[in-house]
Formats: structure tokens, sequence, C-alpha cells
């Protein structure tokens, strides 16, 4: 039988336009930009206008996806969506963009793993990409954290901004694209990094609480874990990698897993600055930068991360 691998073809990012920066949230919380920067490394964020939904976010990132690989709607036979922020409690927001990018065939569907959902997404994406029957998926990451933020917080309201990243993984015959996944879950820290409503329990859309400092803790640990196992499983050394993207949480995470693996900082890509922490966007957010402005070219070992409510966590590696 013949063997089919899932290539990353085209990737397309977008961010809403208005931009909120420290200073201005030091106006209602009690913070201020040297704490921010200092204990996260986010200057700014991006919030989405009253009415921007996270699929609006979505459509057009997956739009310049697609672009990016030279494809139509007509050519897409798969849309995952990895998002903690829906539109609505259903229809799932895969189908919602689906419906607006104009495509009447194949299937779509959301997928739930907080900070970590793109890394699920990848995961779950290239199995069935490999599986066959799909030519081309759209692997999207949208969120708006801006409505699940208790803005009066100032433990949570600092960190996270909004934004939508996308991936085209094309089936193809030709060996390399995505080399190894690795995901991990452990519920038992849920209480760590949660959202006090949802439509079961309360009723309600709730709002994000977190014990910051002792998630950090097991960021760090449980990342390097799983970078090394991903590493591991594809038969490559960390060495080998040319460019991580982790996920966008807060740059000292950055800095204590690159420092944990022996990573040059040169070779880790850090959006957090000017994006701050757009759970299931902030990797292809990331890669998408990254390729656009020259760095990551096609060729390149690329290595992504992320760590997130649940706990959640994983990291995959590809050939781009
Ligand atoms: O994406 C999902 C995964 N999420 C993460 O990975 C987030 C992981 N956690 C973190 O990034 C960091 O723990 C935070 C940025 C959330 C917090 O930084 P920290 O260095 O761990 O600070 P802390 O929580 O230990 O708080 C230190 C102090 C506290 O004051 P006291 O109790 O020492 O008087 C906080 O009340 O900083 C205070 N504080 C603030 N001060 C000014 C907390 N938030 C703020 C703020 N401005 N926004």
């Amino acid at each position: 039988m013949t063997k089919i691998y899932a290539h990353i073809t085209g990737s397309g990012s977008y961010l809403p336009k208005r931009v909120l920066s420290n200073q201005e949230l030091t106006r209602t919380v009690a913070t201020s930009d040297e704490w921010i920067k200092e204990r996260t490394g986010i200057a700014q964020r991006h919030i989405a206008a009253d009415g921007e939904t996270t699929s609006d976010l979505g459509v057009i990132a997956a739009q310049r996806a697609m672009k990016d690989a030279g494809l139509t709607g007509s050519d897409i036979d798969l849309i995952v969506v990895a998002t903690s922020t829906p539109d609505y409690t259903f229809p799932s927001t895969a189908t919602l963009i689906q419906e607006r990018l104009g495509i009447r065939h194949g299937a779509a569907f959301d997928l739930q793993a907080v900070c970590s959902g793109f890394i699920y997404g990848l995961h779950v994406t290239e199995k069935l990409v490999r599986a066959g029957g799909v030519r081309h998926a759209l692997l999207i990451g949208a969120e708006t954290f801006s409505r699940i933020l208790d803005w009066e917080d100032r433990t949570t309201c600092v960190l996270f901004g909004d934004g939508a990243g996308a991936f085209v993984l094309s089936a193809s015959e030709d060996e390399g694209g995505v080399l190894s996944s690795f995901i991990r879950s452990d519920g038992q820290y849920r209480e760590l990094l949660y959202v006090d409503g949802g439509p079961s329990k309360t009723q309600t859309v709730g709002h994000l609480r977190m014990i910051g400092n002792q998630v950090f803790k097991h960021a760090v640990t449980d990342i390097a874990a799983a970078m090394r196992q991903c590493a591991n499983d594809a038969n490559i050394s960390i060495d080998d990698v040319d460019w991580f993207v982790p996920h966008q949480a807060n740059q000292r995470i950055l800095n204590g897993v690159a420092k944990k693996l022996k990573i040059s900082p040169g070779k880790v890509i850090s959006t957090v600055a000017e994006h701050a922490n757009t759970s299931a966007a902030s990797v292809p957010l990331a890669f998408d930068y990254a390729v656009k402005d020259g760095r990551i070219k096609r060729g390149d070992k690329v290595m992504v991360e992320a760590f997130g409510g649940g706990f959640t966590w994983g990291a995959a590696v590809f050939d781009f």
C-alpha cells in the first residue's frame, strides 16, 4: 500500500486591529508596564472589536493559508478548529468557517485542548490526512480570550490576547512533513487553570481563573519532556531542529525550556511581546510570522509545543 505523508503546504494568520498596550491596562487594574514586561515579556495584545468573533478571525487566517498553499475551498476536504472560545456552544466554529469559505463537501469539527489545542489538532489532523481520503486539510487555531477574561483580575487579564493562525496540511507520497507528534493530559490539575462557567454547570460562559505560579512550574517541566519525547519518536536530536515555535504564554517559560534543553535562544521564535497569549492561536500565529519575515524557510526542521488548561500539553516536529 502507498504510504501517505502530511506536509505543511501553507500558513496564514490574522490579528484584530485594536492594540491594547500595558500602559492602557494600568488605567483599569493595579498593574504596571514594568511588572508585565519583567514577569511575562508582554508589551501589548490585540483585542477583537465588538461583534468580531472567533470565526471571523479564523476565516481570514484560513483564507491566507489557502492562498499561501495555492488552493481554493474546493481543494479542502477537512477543517479542524482548535478553540476554547467558540462563537456558539454549537454548531462548531469549524462548520461556521466551512460555510463562510463556501465549502460544501468534506467535514469540519472543533477540538478543545485550550492552549495546547493546535498541537492536539496537528496530532489528529496529521493522522486523518495520513489515513487517506483527505487531499488537503485546514487546521485553524482561533481565539477571542478577551471575552472570557475577568478584566478586574490583574493576575490574568494582562496575559491574554485575541488572534488566529492556520496551517494547510496536504497529503503527499513524498516522504517528510510531520515527523512525529506527542500529546498528553492530566486532569488532576484542572483547578490551577480553568473557566468558572459553562453550559452544563452554570449556564454561563464564565471567566478564566489561574494560579499562575503553579502552572508555570508544570509548564517548563512538561514541555521539555514532551519535546524530548517528540524528538525521540522522530529519531532526531533536539540539536537537529532548526526552529522552535513555542506556545507564547510567557517569555520566562520560553527561556526556561530553552535553558533546560540547551537550545540557543536564537532558534526560538517569540511573539509574546506583540501578541501575548492567544491560546490555541499562538503557535500558528508565531509560525506564520517567522515564515513571512523570512526566518523559517522551506526545508527547515521545525518543532512546535504547547501547554495549557486541563492540564494538556504536547509537541510536534515537521520538515517544512
Ligand atoms: O497558556 C496557558 C499556560 N499559562 C501559563 O503558562 C502561565 C504561567 N504562569 C505565568 O506566566 C506566571 O506565573 C504569571 C505571569 C501568571 C505570574 O508571574 P509570577 O512571577 O509567577 O508571579 P506570582 O503569581 O508569583 O505573583 C507575584 C506577585 C504577587 O504579589 P504578592 O503576593 O507577592 O504581593 C501578585 O499579586 O505579583 C503580583 N501580581 C501582579 N502585580 C502587578 C500578579 N499579577 C500582577 C500584575 N501586576 N498584573
